[in-house]
């Protein structure tokens, strides 16, 4: 528990910040270069504890990995996918549904047993979502409620590839296909109602693999080789929302993030912001790997709530904690519907954040599949529970630089899963930069 408040003063946010390294790139880095034979390095990797769980998991497969000389470096050496191993140990995602969801399309491939877990939240977390195609591509998988809930025990290695339909718009979904479709005989491919973060098509064509994309579908071929990479990391985004919505709010800000992914699938938080009436500007810097980068202005103004429907949800998924924040600054009702994936993320979000919105003194209600948030709310204190999701807990330390007394958020170390730095960055930030 930290009083995050007491910690964190309200001044304003001001001059330069840079985020942790985007955390689904970094997962991504860490497995291609795991699939590729040869040396690869990563720039800028994301250092908390989900990416420090992938880079475990690759390391029980057999894949030797080492952090560089700079911060954020990884060098990576791999015999490449044929080379993977059995694991001669559980294999822990920790925290990080990514992690275990990628993995379980790895694992797949793999001529072997691979036993699969997760801590007490991933350990409720939906995984026939993953598990249904696996299985329909010839794995054998095995778990709790018939394979939905880790542990999950995979039988893997002879795989034959499939068109497969995918009811949600998940990138984790689409990825652990696409992963074990590069072990399995003919094509695979992919359909999704939206498009998903497209992450992992474009880093499997910056190394080398032939990506067909049509529409929303995208398929690869089996078989087909990744090459080891230079990978630079671009920073996070989701990250970059928190501080974006602590300037929009903090009287008197003006701060630039510098140097994050302005993917197209990766940037609905920051227009909904705009279109909420922050002053932002966006400068494109250049490209990494095939990601578009650049740099994030933000200037504090007043804001006006929205709606947010179904058609936007995916593209922004992980920011709504942080743009309810904003909402319940905002000048009216702020709707937000078409998320119930929300409901299975680290926590419960919806549930999460109308709750502590609430302790706070805002105007907040749940829906099934969302939130409405009535705005110009006051924030007074209180103690907040996180429920150990890292995005909660960034999310009401926002809330807490702009309440009038003392904001608490409960397990508060959840933070170091994606930005073990955040209490720093935010107190470097009003210091000026
Ligand atoms: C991620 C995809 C999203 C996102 C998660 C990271 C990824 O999940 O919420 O934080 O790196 O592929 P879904 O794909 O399940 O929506």
């Amino acid at each position: 528990m930290k009083p995050t408040r007491g910690r964190v003063s309200p001044r304003s946010l001001r001059g330069t910040a840079r985020v942790p390294g985007d955390k689904s790139i970094s997962h991504r880095t860490l497995i291609l270069s795991g699939l590729a034979a040869g040396r690869s390095t990563i720039d800028g990797s994301n250092r908390g504890a989900d990416v420090t769980a992938t880079a475990r998991i690759m390391g029980a497969l057999g894949v030797t990995i080492g952090r560089g000389e700079a911060e954020g470096q990884v060098n990576v050496e791999s015999y490449g996918r044929r080379a993977l191993r059995e694991p001669d140990g559980i294999l822990d995602a920790g925290n990080s549904g990514t992690t275990l969801r990628t993995m379980l399309g790895v694992c797949a491939g793999i001529d072997g047993l691979c036993v699969v877990t997760g801590d007490e939240s991933l350990r409720t977390r939906p995984m026939l979502r993953v598990v249904s195609p696996l299985r329909q591509m010839g794995a054998a998988i095995d778990g709790r409620a018939q394979g939905d809930l880790a542990p999950l025990a995979v039988r893997g290695g002879d795989l034959t590839g499939i068109d497969f339909e995918s009811a949600i718009a998940s990138a984790q979904v689409k990825t652990c296909v696409l992963l074990a479709g590069l072990a399995a005989s003919g094509r695979t491919s992919v359909t999704e109602p939206a498009l998903s973060r497209d992450h992992t098509e474009r880093m499997l064509a910056a190394s080398g693999v032939a990506v067909v994309r049509d529409g929303l579908s995208v398929a690869v071929d089996g078989g087909a080789e990744v090459e080891p990479l230079h990978w630079r990391v671009p920073g996070d985004p989701s990250a970059a929302m928190f501080l974006l919505v602590a300037a929009a709010l903090v009287p008197g800000s003006d701060l630039v993030i510098e140097g994050i992914t302005l993917n197209p699938t990766r940037t609905a938080g920051i227009e909904i912001l705009r279109r909420m009436g922050a002053d932002l500007t966006v400068e494109p810097t250049g490209q990494a790997n095939g990601e578009p980068v650049g740099d994030v202005r933000v200037r504090t103004s007043p804001l006006q709530g929205i709606s947010i429907g179904q058609a936007e949800v995916p593209a922004l998924i992980d920011e709504i904690p942080a743009l309810a924040i904003a909402a319940a600054r905002a000048d009216g009702e702020t709707v937000i519907t078409g998320a119930s994936e929300l409901r299975v993320k680290e926590s419960d979000r919806i549930a999460a954040t109308t709750r502590g919105l609430r302790i706070l003194g805002a105007d907040a209600e749940e829906l099934p599949d969302g939130l409405v948030v009535r705005g110009l709310s006051a924030f007074g204190g209180g103690t907040v529970e996180s429920f150990g999701d890292h995005r909660i807990a960034m999310a009401f330390a926002v809330a807490g630089l702009v309440a009038t007394e003392v904001v608490t958020v409960r397990e508060w170390s959840c933070v170091e899963t994606s930005f073990p730095r955040f209490l720093e960055t935010i107190e470097r930030a009003q210091e000026g930069g």
